[in-house]
């Protein structure tokens, strides 16, 4: 269940669709920014209201990276490890960013603010190594350019 403001958002993004099912992506984006994750509630509903079966839900939550099954903390950093962005030092970021927030991959620092994950392309593989925090891309990121990222984010 939605707040009435996300009900009403609802029902008007499912007109935009020939088939309710079609509007199950921007409806996983209301339960993720009511909720700050997609719960089994979120999951249940969203099956009833776009005439879908629970598990054709889960298949497209744990598909994509952008949806979170468990909560997550106010900044998701995802390091794209595809590749182009391995290739140009990935993986030294990601280890630069668990020392920094520490925390592993997949999980959540103490103070909540962050979590990181590891994800494929990013769509910026010209630009490598890629970061993506929620929703803005950094490309051609360093450990130098990290650091002040992840130290600006703290402040907030
Ligand atoms: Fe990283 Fe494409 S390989 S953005």
């Amino acid at each position: 269940m939605f707040s009435e403001a996300n009900e009403k958002k609802l029902d008007e993004i499912i007109t935009h669709y020939p088939v309710k099912r079609s509007a199950v992506l921007p409806a996983l984006y209301i339960a993720q920014e009511e909720h700050g994750h997609v719960t089994d509630d979120d999951v249940r509903y969203i099956a009833n209201r776009l005439d879908m079966r629970v598990n054709e839900v889960e298949e497209v939550v744990t598909f994509y990276t952008m949806y979170s099954r468990k909560p997550v903390g106010k900044y998701k950093l995802q390091v794209c490890r595809t590749l182009s962005c391995w290739l140009q030092g990935a993986e030294q970021i990601a280890e630069q960013i668990e020392h920094k927030i520490g925390c592993g991959v997949g999980e959540t620092s103490k103070d909540g603010k962050f979590t990181l994950m590891e994800v494929e392309c990013l769509g910026y593989c010209d630009l490598a190594p890629c970061l993506q925090v929620n929703f803005d891309y950094h490309e051609k990121v360093t450990p130098e350019s990290v650091d002040k990222l992840i130290d600006g984010l703290k402040t907030k």
